[in-house]
């Protein structure tokens, strides 16, 4: 726990860094990072920003998947997870642009994107450390309540109740929100070695309860994390209103 939400993404942005220079990542032997968007990470994106600038961090030899996409948008729209990476992190960074994957919410065949993708994380031997936020609902990437703890990569209708949230990024519009993304699963998320979720703000705090103070749930799918060997929560003060 943290004071405020800034303290809590310097926490977080600082322990990957730790973690990608202690693992002394080759090109032969990549730190395969998982990523989240939302307006939780970006201040811990500006942070590894500033560490790479500062030459403290270098992303030369990370590989990245992001958690999610919408489906339908355009790759170039203002709100895609693909622009949304390149603006806060990635065209700020030296990362290799073939070392990053993100789902194409665009495929013709989106279930064949989906295994593809979960094919591509095989390829690189797993995902080393998934970062991850929450909705107000405590779903995780865009698995959201109900989502089977073993699911994977797929297609998601997203629920209304983050159809209204996401809406103040599209004008306040829900009718401009798309309605069906491409999701990591849960599972996908649990075979990470290391789970790190950055939770701020009284409106998760409800969540944070659920997750971490009652049982492993489907109906809120970051309490999956319970069941992780390996995982951590960074959270601020407001989040922790209901513990
Ligand atoms: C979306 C994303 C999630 C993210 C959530 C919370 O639903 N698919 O991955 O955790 O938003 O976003 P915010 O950090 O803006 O509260």
């Amino acid at each position: 726990i943290r004071e405020d939400p800034q303290a809590a993404s310097y926490y977080t942005a600082n322990y990957i860094r730790r973690r990608i220079l202690e693992f002394n990542p080759t090109a032969e032997r990549p730190f395969v990072l998982g990523l989240p968007t939302g307006s939780s990470p970006i201040a811990i994106y500006k942070i590894l920003v500033e560490f790479y600038r500062k030459g403290e961090l270098s992303f030369e030899n990370v590989v990245t998947f992001n958690m999610d996409e919408y489906v339908g948008l355009p790759r170039d729209h203002p709100e895609s997870y693909h622009t949304f990476m390149y603006e806060n992190l990635f065209k700020h960074i030296n990362i290799k642009p073939e070392n990053i994957h993100i789902l194409n919410g665009n495929a013709e065949e989106l279930d064949k994107e989906c295994e593809r993708y979960e094919e591509k994380i095989k390829s690189f031997g797993g995902i080393e450390l998934f970062l991850g936020g929450i909705g107000p609902d405590g779903h995780i990437a865009f698995n959201e309540p109900g989502s089977s703890m073993k699911s994977r990569t797929r297609v998601k209708t997203l629920a209304y109740e983050t159809v209204i949230a996401n809406a103040r990024f599209f004008n306040g519009d829900v009718n401009q929100v798309p309605k069906l993304a491409l999701t990591v699963g849960v599972g996908t998320v649990m075979d990470a070695r290391e789970v790190v979720i950055i939770i701020t703000g009284a409106h998760k705090a409800i969540a944070l309860a659920k997750c971490i103070e009652e049982g492993v749930n489907h109906m809120w799918t970051v309490s999956s994390i319970q069941l992780h060997p390996s995982a951590m929560i960074v959270c601020d003060e407001d989040s922790t209103l209901e513990l």
